[in-house]
């Protein structure tokens, strides 16, 4: 039986290396963004060539009647949904200084990241609690957060607040859905090359020669693709709330 995912913002950057290998698994993959579907129709393309249906919704995250509609579809056409993948994300649009940024800023950083995250999460479990359990779970729920979750960065002071509120939406997910056989699973990318660092590359560059980083290289979509597999695939099950961290080593081990 093939499986169901959804990934937010799965037509490029991380969210694309996401839905290749989904696609590439076997899963049908369905994908929501914010801009026209003619942006992505190389990576369509490239995503029904493993052979499964791929189907993409225009809406945004942060606007509730795109999430119901979205979901909606979803159902209709597929019947159950197995995992979702809350990648989605926007940075500040300008870096500004907490004691400069603006309440617009915030809305719309948080408001994507944070709110549009938590209620899509709200919509789909309520689904996956309805549904029959495979393989001994009824669906998994894995947040693409960031170490932004608990390092400070004082000039995107808006994103860090989104994914430290992500980081606590993985454990009250996790807390209140695994008695439901719903696992709840988190993924802090560290400095991966994408649209979304593609302005800030040479402050990345200098940073990842640093001591900060043990493994000295950019971080790739299929990074953190092979990490949402390890999630994905069942294996792990006496586990929720888990968190792991593909930042080539920065959480994890840091020297003086
Ligand atoms: N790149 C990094 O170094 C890094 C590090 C840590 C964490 N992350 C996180 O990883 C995730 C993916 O980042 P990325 O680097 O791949 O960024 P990206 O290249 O800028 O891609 C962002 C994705 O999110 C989608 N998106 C943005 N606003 C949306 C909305 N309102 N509704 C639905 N989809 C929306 C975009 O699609 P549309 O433009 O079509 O809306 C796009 O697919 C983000 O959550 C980001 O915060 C990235």
């Amino acid at each position: 039986m093939k499986k169901i995912a959804v990934v937010t913002g799965g037509g490029r950057g991380i969210g694309l290396g996401i839905s290749k290998a989904l696609a590439e698994a076997n899963y049908v993959v369905c994908l929501i963004g914010s801009s026209d579907e003619d942006r992505y129709s190389d990576a369509l393309t490239l995503l029904r060539s493993f052979g499964n249906e791929v189907f993409y919704f225009k809406g945004s995250i942060s606007e509730a009647s795109d999430r119901k509609a979205f979901i909606d579809s979803v159902m209709q056409k597929y019947g159950r949904i197995d995992l979702l993948v809350n990648n989605a994300g926007v940075a500040p649009k300008v870096r500004l200084d907490i004691l400069k940024t603006t309440e617009e800023s915030f809305d719309y950083v948080v408001g994507i990241n944070l709110k549009g995250t938590m209620f899509l999460t709200q919509l789909v479990a309520n689904q996956m609690i309805r549904q029959e359990k495979i393989e001994g779970k009824k669906g998994t729920i894995i947040n693409i957060s960031s170490f932004s979750s608990s390092v400070s960065s004082p000039n995107r002071a808006e994103y860090c607040v989104s994914k430290a509120g992500i980081s606590m939406l993985t454990k009250l997910f996790a807390d209140r859905l695994a008695g439901e056989n719903i696992f709840v699973y988190e993924i802090q990318p560290g400095i991966i090359r994408t649209d979304m660092t593609s302005k800030v590359t040479e402050k990345y560059d200098r940073l990842l020669q640093g001591s900060d980083f043990p493994i000295h290289r950019w971080g790739t979509p299929e990074d953190i693709a092979n990490a949402v597999m390890v999630f994905a695939d069942g294996r792990i099950t006496y586990t929720t709330g888990q968190v792991l961290h593909i930042d080539g080593g920065y959480m994890n081990v840091r020297s003086i």
